[in-house]
């Protein structure tokens, strides 16, 4: 692999609406969910309501089985997961608290206090990246993390599968689960929390029932939140879509030294930069932030207009500076109210949709790529082995073009708008190129055999 930059003078190809809209806007559409100008409340264009409609299936890569989600939610719930008994995955995501534990750090097994707070688990079958650093990559690898941190459940992953193997009911739940391997193991236990954990979709709300066209399912200052959330209050720079999350990493200026995934990527342009949170169902789970610093919501509107912290690492997307009236305040909160179930959220079910391999379809031949508006344009390209292919940095943030594959491993280290990254594979196959800071960024490279062979 060989990697060359140099500065870049001219920036080109911006586009005229905003990248979020874009972005999300392309997402909407190919979930089927997008609306018809008529259905569209009048007072907010249809192209923007759609950026935020709610997609009819889950994405999974496997077709879940009921058998599996049933085992991974006995799971979820069965003490016998931590080394002592006392603590089972629910005893810090309740579900009557949104999966969260509603204080800013919980504590794990003989009390220990845990470093970060302890998350919502909404809509994890979208994400990209597990964990405030975003340091796993799938559920299924999550879920050790809990059970073997000493601080956490504590326990062994081989004591854990002797406990629950030892147990006849245990032993024939895992064979209904999993026919084609019926054993109790570690990867079955994982696979099948994770089943669990993909069921798990925030139920529609008031602001789901504007969005799919009942006008006045918002009140006036509901309305007027929406508005500067997307407008003056720049909120929705990070957190976009229906789940009100770009799946991104951004130091949005919190005090402390946690280097989040500065320290997961190695990387200092990423430190103090956490994953962005949905924003679905905050009612039920306060305080909030990676380090549960914030009480409530309008403390959090407080931090984004004169609680940053000044460092060189924030993140380019923060509307800087942000003055907000009394009024506007109020409105911002009453409008993240709507995202919010009034019971205590019970998780919607929405059928899984099996994805569909990059097809050799939709693969140009170019040798440049560009990053504007946090996206790879274009998205799947086609190169022959040994050519290079130009990634140039036309954005206005830092992006980390990496390669994560048993066959390449590569990272550009911070590309700083201007630079430019130049990759080549002496391999032919498949590769997926992505960025550290922005994991929704995926390329799809298809690399030829040389000279057509
Ligand atoms: C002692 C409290 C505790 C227990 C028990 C616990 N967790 Fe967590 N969980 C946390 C904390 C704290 C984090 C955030 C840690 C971090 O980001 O570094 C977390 C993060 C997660 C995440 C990542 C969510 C996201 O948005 O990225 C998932 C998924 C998760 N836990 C699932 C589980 C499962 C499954 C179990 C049981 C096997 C479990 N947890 C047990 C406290 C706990
Ligand atoms: C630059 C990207 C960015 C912008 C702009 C932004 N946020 Fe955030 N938001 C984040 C990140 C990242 C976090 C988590 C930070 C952490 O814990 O260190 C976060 C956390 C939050 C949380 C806490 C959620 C939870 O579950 O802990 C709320 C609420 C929130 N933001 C609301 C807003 C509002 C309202 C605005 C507009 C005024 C806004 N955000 C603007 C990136 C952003």
């Amino acid at each position: 692999m060989v990697r060359r930059r140099s500065r870049l003078r001219a920036v080109s190809g911006r586009t005229a609406r905003p990248p979020w809209l874009a972005a999300a806007c392309a997402a909407a559409i190919v979930l089927g969910a997008g609306l018809s100008s008529a259905e569209a409340p009048s007072s907010v264009p249809a192209d923007i309501l759609a950026a935020f409609a709610r997609p009819a299936q889950r994405p999974s890569a496997t077709k879940d089985d009921a058998r599996q989600v049933a085992l991974g939610r006995a799971l979820f719930f069965d003490t016998r997961l931590s080394g002592d008994g006392s603590l089972s995955c629910a005893s810090c995501h309740d579900p009557q608290l949104g999966f969260a534990d509603g204080v800013p750090l919980g504590s794990g097994i003989a009390g220990t206090r845990l470093p970060r707070h302890t998350p919502a688990l909404w809509n994890l079958a979208w994400g990209r990246t597990f964990f405030w650093d975003g340091r796993a990559t799938s559920l299924e690898s999550q879920s050790t993390g809990p059970i073997e941190n000493p601080a956490e459940m504590g326990a062994k992953i081989e004591d854990v599968v002797a406990r629950l193997e030892a147990d006849a009911e245990m032993r024939a739940a895992f064979a209904a689960a999993f026919p084609e391997r019926p054993v109790v193991d570690a990867v079955n236990l994982t696979r099948a929390l994770a089943a669990f954990e993909r069921t798990l979709v925030s139920p529609e709300t008031r602001f789901d029932r504007f969005v799919a066209g009942e006008r006045d399912a918002l009140t006036t200052d509901e309305l007027a939140g929406f508005r500067l959330f997307i407008g003056k209050a720049g909120c929705v720079n990070c957190h976009s879509g229906w789940r009100f999350t770009d799946e991104a990493f951004h130091d949005i200026g919190l005090p402390g030294d946690d280097r989040g995934r500065g320290a997961t990527l190695g990387l200092p342009a990423a430190d103090h930069a956490f994953k962005t949170p949905s924003l679905r169902e905050l009612a039920w789970t306060a305080p909030y932030m990676h380090d549960g610093s914030l009480a409530t919501l309008e403390e959090v509107v407080a931090h984004y207009e004169q609680g940053i912290v000044e460092r060189p690492t924030l993140s380019a997307d923060l509307p800087r500076p942000l003055t907000l009236t009394e009024e506007e305040r109020r409105q911002l909160v009453a409008f993240l109210g709507t995202l919010s179930s009034e019971d205590p959220p019970r998780p919607a079910s929405l059928p899984p949709h099996v994805e569909q391999g990059p097809g050799g379809a939709g693969a140009v031949s170019v040798s440049t790529v560009r990053q504007a508006g946090k996206r790879f344009a274009p998205d799947h390209v086609r190169i022959r082995a040994g050519e290079g292919l130009t990634v140039i940095n036309d954005d206005t943030r830092t992006h980390n073009v990496r390669v994560d594959d048993p066959r390449l491993t590569f990272s550009s280290g911070a590309q700083e708008p201007g630079d430019r990254v130049i990759l080549s594979f002496d391999e032919p196959g498949l590769f997926l190129v992505t960025c550290g800071i922005h994991p929704e960024m995926r390329l799809t490279v298809e690399v030829a055999p040389q000279n057509g062979k």
